[in-house]
């Protein structure tokens, strides 16, 4: 369905798994498809929002004329694209599924085959959400995402304290359905007022709706 009560607004989305390279031909990423990320995009989108999508590596593409699409590689990519869009963001949704931690160094060659064990070391990438969100100014709105597969409640709670989040979106890995590569989805919200929210298993085009109901309800 198309309505106007997003009309004028402006949204950053970031969307899919992030890769973070070891060599030339290798990577460090996750099962991420982007679909939850893009839903949202179009849902905005179609409720008149101009929405900037920076997304990871997928296969997943919008033609929707008010979405433009940012595509990049690496959390540290992802964090420069969302950085620059969300100044001018009423609404961000942060989807993505973020490496927390890349190779800290790329070799320039191709890594040989050698000893039984090797070694990467990994350093922590920037965190992209808690570092806008100590950005966000009194008229930003801020949704995060949590996957998780134990302690799903706690673990939520404790991300929308430590970042700023004005709701966050869980996911748990043990529901069936849910989550990563699926076309559905089955959400609890957290909104930091204590209120909570759940959904049953919908297509993530209507769990996008639900979330951005929620949204503008805020607004
Ligand atoms: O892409 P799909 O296949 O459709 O799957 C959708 C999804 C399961 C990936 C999505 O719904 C989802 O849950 N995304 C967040 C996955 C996650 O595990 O997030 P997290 O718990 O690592 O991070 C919490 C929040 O901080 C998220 O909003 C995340 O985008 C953000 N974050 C995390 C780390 C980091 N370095 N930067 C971030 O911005």
């Amino acid at each position: 369905h198309t309505s106007s009560d997003l009309k004028d607004q402006t949204a950053l989305v970031t969307a899919g798994p992030t890769q973070e390279a070891i060599d030339p031909v290798r990577y460090i990423g996750n099962h991420s498809s982007g679909k939850m990320g893009v839903a949202i995009a179009e849902n905005m989108a179609n409720r008149g929002a101009k929405v900037t999508l920076v997304m990871g590596p997928s296969h997943e593409k919008s033609h929707h004329p008010n979405i433009t699409t940012v595509h990049v590689t690496s959390a540290q990519d992802m964090f420069e694209a969302a950085q620059k869009a969300h100044p001018h963001a009423k609404i961000s949704v942060f989807a993505a599924a973020v490496a927390d931690y890349a190779p800290a160094v790329q070799a320039q060659e191709k890594i040989k085959k050698s000893t039984d064990d090797l070694s990467i070391l990994l350093k922590k990438n920037i965190d992209i959400a808690k570092t806008l969100g100590k950005e966000k100014s009194e008229d930003q709105y801020h949704v995060g995402f949590a996957l998780e597969t134990n302690q799903e409640e706690k673990h939520a709670l404790a991300k929308l304290k430590e970042k700023n989040f004005d709701f966050i979106v869980l996911n748990s890995m043990q529901d069936k359905g849910a989550g990563f590569k699926h076309d559905t989805n089955k959400i609890t919200i957290y909104h930091k007022s204590g209120k909570s929210d759940a959904s049953p298993l919908l297509p993530k085009s209507a769990v996008a709706a639900l979330i951005v109901d929620h949204i503008v309800k805020d607004l």
